[in-house]
């Protein structure tokens, strides 16, 4: 169970009135943004839109050490000198994303497991679970550090097919309200 009784915004001195008037982009370009998942299809697109408006980005892959799945984004850092940094982060692991997101003010969380048919043999344990898990976990840090102003999750309109919106919603309705809209 999703559980965030011990929520930052009862002990902070953030407003978050203000930060929920900007935009997300608004957000980044004030300081870091994470996008979870650079290896993926979508973020790293968002990464790239990110870096060619100015923003500093960080991004995580699975494994540091996947050549073939890392070097889009070592391409972008030569690109943008300095502006890019690489973590390693696994969405099935507990405080896997608090060293990439510290400092960070937007986090995207694109980071999912995204399957066709026939990679799929059990569609709990490979696309529910994972993806419950990974944003459980994302959104667990976030909610931890202090930096952190707005999450934005990707979703997909195949949720439309499934109660699995409901179920994450269900899971994270108690998490703070200001970095939710
Ligand atoms: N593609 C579309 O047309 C589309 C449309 C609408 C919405 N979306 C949504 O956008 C999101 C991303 O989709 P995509 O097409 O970009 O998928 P993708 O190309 O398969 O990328 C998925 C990303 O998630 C990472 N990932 C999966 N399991 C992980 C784990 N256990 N730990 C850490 N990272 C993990 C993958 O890392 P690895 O590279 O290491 O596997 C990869 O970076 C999904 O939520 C999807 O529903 C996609």
């Amino acid at each position: 169970m999703f559980d965030i009784q011990n929520s930052r915004h009862k002990q902070t001195t953030l407003q978050p009135t203000a930060s929920a008037d900007r935009t997300p982009l608004q957000l980044a370009s004030m300081s870091i943004a994470l996008v979870t998942g650079g290896t993926g299809f979508i973020a790293i697109y968002v990464v790239k839109l990110l870096l060619d408006r100015g923003i500093s980005v960080r991004t995580t892959v699975r494994r540091l050490d996947d050549r073939t799945k890392c070097q889009p984004l070592w391409a972008l850092q030569a690109e943008f000198p300095g502006k890019l940094e690489i973590f390693q982060a696994d969405l099935l692991k507990d405080g896997s994303f608090n060293q990439a997101m510290q400092g960070c003010h937007v986090v995207y969380h694109v980071a999912s497991p995204f399957l066709v048919p026939s990679q799929i043999k059990d569609g709990i344990k490979d696309c529910v679970e994972p993806a419950l898990k990974g944003t459980r976990t994302v959104l667990e840090s976030a909610d931890r550090i202090q930096s952190v102003r707005r999450v934005v999750l990707t979703s997909s309109s195949t949720r439309r097919f499934t109660h699995s919106v409901k179920h994450i919603a269900d899971r994270v309705s108690h998490s703070r309200s200001d970095v939710w809209r």
